[in-house]
């Protein structure tokens, strides 16, 4: 059982703690919220100590772990300083906001030999796996593009000014709310992007940051992805990968806040399309916990630090593309 400190008591903190309370392998020790006022309901429901910054999270001996869901712009300095401290860290996404500091963060995990978990809970997706053995056995042939969209509605709901929807913690819109599980997940398939071109606009909504996000990425393998992040459209998630054997469709029924399953589609060369029907599974929970076996070196964590340095890499040459409006080189 690996204990950890929940530190950011919002929307998705909250969400964790929920998914914490099911788990065997994780249970949640204390909860970390500069505004109290807004946590302490939450802590006395959930019958766990607040307190109000970090610090006395990482000062606790009997924390061994601590789960990120504060704002973007914290995550880098809050990974080293939890490293430092001798603490696991699970970090929701964006890992970092820079390729400087996904840099900074892993050789801080590394020198502390402390486990680093990243909220891309789409990679623990029943029918990703099934894809992950599809392609590992060659079905799909060469993989040669990707086409993925990950939109929501849930910010139409946010006041104006927070922070989730502010240039400096959220650069081109959607991308660091939706987009960047996407490329998350091309990256995971496809390797290091090398060129990216995106372009963000606010078509749809008052979101003045940009509620449409589109980006099309070459990567060194020489495939292609054309993934698009919408904040002003209901719910969709869609992930399919091309290969010169055959393609795969996945569809996602709803957000991971609320699991209803998946539908997959399968066509290989020569073959009717075939559809599967998958039913719910708690992915978020799924994440935490291979954080957690890797944290006590049960078993090493899927998601690998090289894959987290090449998502933040490509994030930053996304951001760098929708301020210029040219092709950007991702700096890997
Ligand atoms: N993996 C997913 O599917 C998913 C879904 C939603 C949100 N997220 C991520 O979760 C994180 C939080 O997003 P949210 O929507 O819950 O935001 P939110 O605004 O609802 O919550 C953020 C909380 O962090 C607190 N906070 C601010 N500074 C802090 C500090 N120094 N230490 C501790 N807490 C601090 C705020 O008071 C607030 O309660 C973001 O990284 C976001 O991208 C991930």
């Amino acid at each position: 059982m690996l204990r950890v400190a929940v530190a950011g008591v919002g929307w998705w903190g909250r969400t964790i703690v929920g998914f914490l309370r099911k788990s065997a392998k994780l249970r949640p020790l204390m909860l970390v919220d500069p505004n109290r006022e807004a946590a302490a309901p939450f802590a006395a429901e959930a019958g766990l100590p607040l307190v109000d910054n970090l610090d006395a999270a990482l000062a606790s001996k009997e924390v061994q772990g601590i789960v990120l869901c504060t704002p973007h712009t914290l995550h880098c300095s809050q990974i080293v300083a939890a490293a430092r401290a001798g603490k696991h860290v699970f970090c929701e996404k964006p890992l970092a906001m820079s390729r400087g500091e996904v840099v900074r963060a892993i050789a801080a995990v590394e020198e502390n030999k402390v486990a680093l978990g990243v909220g891309h809970e789409r990679r623990f997706d029943t029918p990703v796996l099934e894809l992950e053995k599809l392609v590992a056995a060659g079905s799909l042939g060469t993989l040669m593009h990707i086409e993925a969209n990950l939109s929501q509605d849930k910010f139409l709901a946010l006041p104006a000014d927070n922070w989730r929807l502010s240039s400096r913690e959220a650069p081109a819109g959607p991308l660091t709310a939706t987009g960047i599980h996407m490329l998350d997940m091309a990256v995971h398939f496809l390797g290091a992007a090398e060129r990216v071109h995106a372009t963000v606009r606010q078509l749809g909504s008052a979101l003045a940051n940009g509620d449409t996000l589109a980006m099309l990425l070459a990567f060194r393998s020489g495939a292609s992805a054309s993934i698009t992040g919408i904040l002003a459209t209901p719910f969709v998630g869609r992930f399919a990968v091309y290969g010169s054997h055959g393609w795969a469709e996945l569809l996602d029924k709803e957000h991971p806040e609320t699991p209803q399953g998946w539908i997959m589609n399968v066509r290989l060369r020569g073959e009717k399309m075939q559809t599967r029907e998958f039913p719910p599974a708690p992915t978020v929970l799924a994440n935490l916990e291979a954080f957690a076996d890797a944290a006590l070196g049960r078993a090493p964590y899927p998601i690998t630090h090289e894959d987290m340095r090449a998502t933040i890499c490509a994030l930053e040459a996304v951001v760098r593309s929708c301020a210029s409006g040219a092709i950007e080189r991702v700096e890997n």
